[in-house]
């Protein structure tokens, strides 16, 4: 049965815990669908684990609409999200123009990061039927100006008061769901229970009402970095690496 963003609001009514993963691909959607994963999601995550970025900064639309495409074609029964990368909702007709393209490449949900400073954006394309899910806590897009690195949020009463206030900001404003990234779990637990749309954590502890992570991360086919949270359940670099040897071995002696 197809998933809509009702089902996954009526999934925090239930006390249904929420699982996402990341896919950028036609078989990665297929395969994550396959497995009834409720929310199949193009992130721009993409930039480091498919395209080789160093962060998310460098993701431009075109890539982001390429691989909505992609994961597209699966037509998947899960809810198929995507980002809107940065500096893609720097206004309010730049939100707008882009999240249209988006969905017409595919995404049935877009996610914008940040609260209070992005509402009019996030409000203008709620306003044109386009489903938004929010994202607080460590926003990636604004890495360079966190000096390059990931930090934790809501350690000090500033920030976890703001954590809070921007995540009923965002609800009101009416996204359906809000990633909470890197938020300290006791943080992420209060505001999970402060607001009545689900909450997707990463790296922000068990009582989020949902959790996403970037399947690279899970399964192991991106060995050389992973996020000290996630504790990858398949090492499928290592498969790769001994299948693809194998195989080369056997053409190099001729071996059938
Ligand atoms: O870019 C991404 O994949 C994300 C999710 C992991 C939340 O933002």
């Amino acid at each position: 049965m197809k998933i809509t963003v009702e089902t996954i609001r009526a999934m925090k009514s239930r006390g249904e815990k929420i699982a996402a993963l990341t896919a950028y691909d036609f078989p990665t959607a297929k395969l994550l669908d396959e497995c009834g994963v409720p929310i199949i999601f193009v992130g721009d995550s993409l930039g480091m684990v498919t395209l080789g970025y160093p962060d998310t900064t460098h993701v431009t639309m075109a890539d982001m609409e390429h691989h909505v495409r992609a994961a597209a074609r699966a037509k998947p029964n899960a809810l198929l999200g995507a980002d809107l990368p940065f500096k893609s909702y720097e206004t309010i007709s730049d939100a707008v123009a882009n999240a249209k393209k988006l969905t017409a490449a595919g995404a049935e949900f877009l996610k914008a990061e940040g609260g209070r400073e992005i509402l009019p954006q996030i409000k203008a394309v709620i306003a044109e039927k386009i489903p938004v899910m929010g994202h607080l806590g460590m926003l990636p897009q604004h890495v360079l100006e966190e000096g390059g690195k990931y930090h934790v949020k809501g350690k000090i009463e500033a920030e976890h008061q703001r954590l809070i206030d921007d995540a009923k900001l965002l609800q009101d404003a009416g996204v359906f769901a809000i990633v909470l990234e890197l938020v300290t779990p006791p943080v992420a637990e209060e505001i999970s229970k402060s607001i009545s749309i689900p909450t997707i954590g990463i790296g922000s502890g068990e009582n989020c009402d949902g959790q996403i992570l970037v399947t690279n991360d899970l399964i192991g086919t991106f060995p050389w970095f992973t996020p000290r949270f996630v504790k990858p359940l398949a090492n499928c670099a290592a498969e790769i690496k001994t299948a693809v040897t194998s195989w080369k071995n056997s053409v190099q002696q001729n071996r059938k």
